[in-house]
């Protein structure tokens, strides 16, 4: 199934839409006219209930059908792409903009603002070694998909300049403290009567400790996320943060 993306900000594939005239042509066009005006076996796509349709929805009416019609699915007999494709040449039918596909490899905005973040993200700042999205990335830290519709700007201020001040519930640390008092810290991730178990804070390792042969075995309450952002200038942290709103 095609993921979509609907938001106007997200980046961007945008389909053949040469293709899809051709696939349009062969398949639809008896139904729905050529340019979409209807005919009798089928209604207009150029009217406002189609012009309507989310894309996500124009492409599942596509693939799936609507039961009871003359409209069948053809999810069966066409491939993803070109339904992608047939739905682009659609949009442009109706005079709408195309479709945007949610190809992960793309880069996630078109506002250079976000880009510049995207890359220090990745990059140089190393959010990416505890944080994922659109799923690459570290699992130390949640993932940041959709970030914005749970925090508000406050909350992403303050998760961003002090960390520790609330703690996403599981995701605290643990500190281990050993014989020789070295204390190591990391992601809590399991317990048993015997042992612990915490994720090393590069998130590479799973480490196991017996409880029987370590001095301690304590909660945290400072956040595994180091206050970096705090300490980037004003237009990184501004990059930053348009990145963060992209997702
Ligand atoms: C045999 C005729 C027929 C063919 C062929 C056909 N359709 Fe349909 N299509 C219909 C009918 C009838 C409806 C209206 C269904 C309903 O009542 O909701 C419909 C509805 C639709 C809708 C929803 C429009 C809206 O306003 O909700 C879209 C989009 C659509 N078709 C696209 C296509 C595409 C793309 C193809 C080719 C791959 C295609 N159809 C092939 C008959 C057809
Ligand atoms: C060493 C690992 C680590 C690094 C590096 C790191 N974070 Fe985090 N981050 C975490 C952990 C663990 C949490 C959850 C605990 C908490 O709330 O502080 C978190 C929480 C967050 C949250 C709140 C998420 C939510 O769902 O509420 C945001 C936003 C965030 N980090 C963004 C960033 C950004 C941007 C960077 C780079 C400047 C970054 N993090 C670097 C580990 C890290």
């Amino acid at each position: 199934m095609l993921v979509l993306i609907l938001s106007g900000l997200s980046a961007v594939s945008f389909a053949g839409v040469g293709e899809g005239r051709g696939l349009y042509s062969a398949y639809c066009q008896i139904c729905h006219g050529a340019r979409g005006e209807g005919q009798t076996m089928g209604k207009p796509l150029t009217d406002n209930p189609a012009k309507r349709l989310m894309d996500q929805e124009l492409v599942d009416v596509i693939t799936d059908g609507r039961a009871g019609t003359g409209m069948v699915a053809w999810g069966g007999s066409l491939s993803d792409v070109e339904i992608f494709d047939i739905a682009s040449f659609i949009r442009n039918l109706q005079g709408m903009p195309p479709l945007l596909l949610n190809d992960p490899n793309a880069p996630i905005s078109d506002d250079p603002n976000a880009l510049a973040g995207e890359l220090l993200f990745n990059g140089s700042v190393g959010c990416a070694t505890c944080h994922s999205y659109r799923e690459k990335g570290g699992s130390v830290g949640p993932n940041l998909d959709g970030l914005t519709s749970r925090l508000d700007e406050a909350a992403l201020l303050q998760a961003l300049m002090n960390p520790s001040a609330s703690i996403v519930s599981g995701y605290g640390a643990k500190e281990v403290e050993q014989g020789d008092g070295t204390i190591i810290r990391g992601r809590y991730r399991n317990d048993s009567e015997l042992a612990v178990q915490i994720q090393s804070e590069d998130g590479r390792r799973w480490l196991t400790y017996f409880k029987e042969r370590v001095t301690a075995i304590r909660d945290s309450d400072e956040s595994l996320m180091p206050d970096t952002f705090a300490r980037l200038s004003a237009n990184e942290q501004q990059q930053l943060l348009a990145f963060l709103k992209s997702l």
